[in-house]
């Protein structure tokens, strides 16, 4: 999504500064050009040799020398511009930009410029809180810029509060998010995520190898392109950048079945992505089952509720997509499943290919539809596979083009 994208980042003089190198390395990763423009009081925190080198264009900050001889002028850099991102920000450069103050190299390119600026302040919380900011970041916001934090927690100064420069994962995925066409608008999606676990006594259970990566991958990606995400999960070690999708945490089958129950009216599409046990121990135990001596022990087990069968049994007008997590005959079991559940999708994927499925960052998947389509996608990060999965949601919906509220019985 950044990739070609030009980029200003805006360094202004806040202890934070230094984090302002990660997050320019992050943008370069993605491979955006990134033309750095310090103030002059940035640079008492961190050397511009940092950023130049890090984003092989040359930093500027003064008005009228660095310019002078060069193509690049503050106004041309500001047209050429898909960004300006300001981190940290200060009090002082909001209090500037919402005053129309231009007396610096940055606060004239942001006035230059036409397209978003994006504001990530830190300061102390005194200072954030403070009416003279909180009345400036109003105005700014009234004027269509856009923020992302400041974070709670420690802070530099020795206080603790709202003022810490947001994580630099948030920051990017804000980032992406601007860059990002929201053909999801107005869909309310549920996804659900992660292994269940199923209770065999007070300290054990049974579970599967699913980490959860698919489905938080799904939730981001559809989040990003503005629906109304709500992450349904079992129990993982992930943290998805983003602060505005609700998660509901489940451990065994029969709690996902209630959680989505819950979640189902309010839905216009569910993507099954979760890897929910099959089965459960018929009747768990109160306490902890002891090893017998040269004993072997049968745990009986009974039927969880297939989730998703039943909601294709209700199906109404909802969107439902499934994933086949298969180990042979990939296909075939795949579109037996697209039929038995009543999809509209079905993504297939053998769990045994390396570099797919469980526990990776990466997928291989097959995505069959109700005519009979298979789009076979090679070798690609979980988040390409999700989006492509969305691609196909937003035809349905368009097909479709239905809206909330309707009603649904169970
Ligand atoms: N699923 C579900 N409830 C279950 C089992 C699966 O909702 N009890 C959903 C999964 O989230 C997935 C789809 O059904 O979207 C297919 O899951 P999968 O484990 O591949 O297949 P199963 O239906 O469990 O069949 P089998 O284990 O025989 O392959």
């Amino acid at each position: 999504m950044l990739k070609n994208k030009e980029i200003i980042l805006g360094v202004t003089g806040g202890i934070a500064a230094y984090k302002a190198a990660e997050l320019l390395r992050e943008m370069t990763r993605r491979e955006a050009n990134v033309h750095v423009v310090m103030t002059q009081h940035a640079q008492q925190f961190v050397s511009p040799l940092t950023f130049q080198t890090l984003s092989g264009n040359p930093v500027l900050s003064e008005m009228f020398r660095l310019f002078m001889g060069s193509k690049i002028g503050h106004v041309t850099l500001a047209d050429i511009a898909n960004l300006t991102v300001i981190a940290p920000a200060t009090a002082n450069i909001l209090g500037k930009i919402a005053n129309g103050v231009a007396d610096d190299l940055l606060t004239t390119m942001v006035m230059a410029m036409k397209v978003p600026v994006l504001f990530a302040p830190s300061m102390n919380v005194n200072m954030w809180e403070s009416s003279f900011v909180q009345n400036n970041v109003e105005r700014l916001k009234a004027y269509g810029y856009q923020f992302i934090g400041p974070a709670e927690g420690d802070l530099a100064c020795g206080s603790e509060g709202r003022g810490r420069l947001a994580d630099i994962a948030e920051i990017i995925e804000k980032i992406e998010d601007i860059f990002t066409k929201k053909d999801l608008q107005g869909q309310r999606i549920l996804v659900t995520a992660g292994p269940t676990l199923e209770p065999v006594d007070p300290v054990r259970y049974i579970t599967n190898r699913s980490t959860g990566k698919m489905g938080f991958a799904l939730a981001k990606m559809a989040c990003r392109r503005g629906a109304m995400v709500t992450l349904i999960t079992g129990p993982n070690y992930l943290s998805l950048p983003r602060s505005d999708i609700p998660q509901i945490v489940v451990h065994s089958a029969r709690e996902m079945r209630e959680a989505v129950r819950e979640q189902y009216d309010d839905c216009h599409i569910i993507i099954m992505a979760a890897a929910v046990a099959d089965f459960r121990p018929q009747d768990t135990r109160g306490g902890k089952i002891k090893k017998r001596e040269n004993g072997t022990y049968a745990l009986e087990l009974e039927k969880n509720p297939d989730i998703l069968k039943e909601l294709g049994e209700n199906k109404g007008d909802h969107i439902l997509v499934g994933f086949a997590a298969e180990t042979s005959e990939l296909m075939e079991n795949a579109e037996a499943k697209l039929k038995e559940k009543n999809l509209d999708l079905i993504i297939a994927n053998d769990v045994t290919q390396p570099g797919a499925g469980f526990g990776v960052d990466t997928n291989i998947v097959k995505i069959l539809d109700t005519r009979g389509r298979a789009r076979k996608l090679p070798l690609m990060t979980k988040e390409d596979v999700a989006d492509i999965i969305l691609d196909q949601v937003v035809k349905l919906v368009k097909k479709k083009e239905k809206g909330l509220p309707w009603p649904r019985n169970w």
